[in-house]
């Protein structure tokens, strides 16, 4: 492997957040590899430290052990080339902006010339199939056509690397499967490095080229799947063996990650609090991180 191709590598990082409840160990031990053009996804339950990477990734965390290279620098020299850009769940538009004042809104605060900015914006809502939106206001879109403003807008940046936290996580399954497709699309045009948030098995499997499964408590990685899928990708596909295959291994990964979590809980607590057995099965517990009660406040279309 060429040095120039490998985008981010983490050995062994550790983060404990100090908290007024005592330690939170939110990474524990992660060693993983991206490479130029790799398209990753991590999925496990809430609280598993997925937005957690992604913000030490981004240098928006700072790991209490281990070290990270973005692009052979310290996530901070890489935040400051703007190396990647960052999608949140919740579109997160300013509303008294038009879809194009909100694309040149990080180019203007980056003082980049007004007649570049409009051909960025310009570039961006061709790639993500917006042209003659562009003086509308967010709230004239759907859920859907706002995140893929948000996607838009961070593709002005020309990021190498595209950090998506949960982008289509509030969206009905059929505008998220539209999105899934058309995106999928977008990342074989421009192969561009992403690395993707989801809760979703299916999801994860169409996307992805490598899928990274982690479990809770600490928040570690149990699983690494290259998928065995042909780049080129179809919704159809979700229906051949080889697709329910490669579900079925997340899947199982996602399990065992769950039964390790409740042994440990059965141990530290002797019993199960009836309550308990009404939580979801993806959502032990979750101790909500601020992007997650942002993210309860999303609009569904
Ligand atoms: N700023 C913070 N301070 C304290 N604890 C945090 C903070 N951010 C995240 N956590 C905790 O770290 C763990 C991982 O959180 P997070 O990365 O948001 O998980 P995920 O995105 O997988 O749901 C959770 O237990 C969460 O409560
Ligand atoms: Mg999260």
């Amino acid at each position: 492997m060429e040095d120039g191709s490998r985008v981010v590598e983490a050995r062994k990082v550790d983060l404990v957040f100090e908290t007024a409840d005592g330690p939170v160990h939110a990474l524990s031990e992660i060693d993983l590899e991206i490479n130029k053009g790799d398209f990753i996804s991590l999925i496990g339950p809430s609280g598993c430290g997925k937005t957690t990477l992604m913000r030490v990734i981004a240098d928006l965390e700072k790991p209490t052990g281990g070290e990270i290279k973005i692009n052979g620098m310290s996530p901070e020299e890489a935040r400051l080339q703007r190396a990647y850009g960052y999608v949140f769940q919740s579109p997160a538009l300013y509303p008294w902006r038009t879809v194009e004042g909100n694309l040149k809104l990080p180019l203007e605060i980056m003082g980049v010339e007004k007649a570049e900015q409009r051909k960025r914006a310009a570039e961006a809502m061709e790639m993500v199939d917006l042209i003659g939106f562009e003086k509308k206001f967010p709230w004239q879109l759907s859920g859907g056509m706002q995140q893929r403003v948000s996607i838009a807008r961070a593709l002005t940046f020309y990021p190498d690397l595209l950090l998506m936290d949960e982008p289509f996580g509030a969206l009905d399954e059929i505008v998220r499967d539209q999105l899934n497709e058309h995106f999928h699309k977008l990342w074989e045009q421009t192969q561009k490095t992403v690395v993707f948030v989801t809760h979703s098995i299916p999801e994860a499997a169409y996307l992805s080229t490598k899928i990274v499964v982690m479990s809770p408590r600490p928040g570690k990685i149990i699983d690494v799947i290259e998928s065995p899928l042909p780049e080129k990708r179809t919704l159809d596909m979700r229906e051949t063996q080889e697709f329910l295959e490669l579900s079925h291994r997340i899947r199982e990964g996602l399990r065992a990650g769950h039964s390790y979590d409740w042994a440990k809980y059965l141990k530290w607590t002797g019993s199960v609090p009836h309550h308990l057995f009404r939580l979801q099965p993806y959502s032990p517990l979750p101790r909500l991180s601020g992007m997650q009660l942002q993210s309860t406040s999303i609009l569904r279309f």
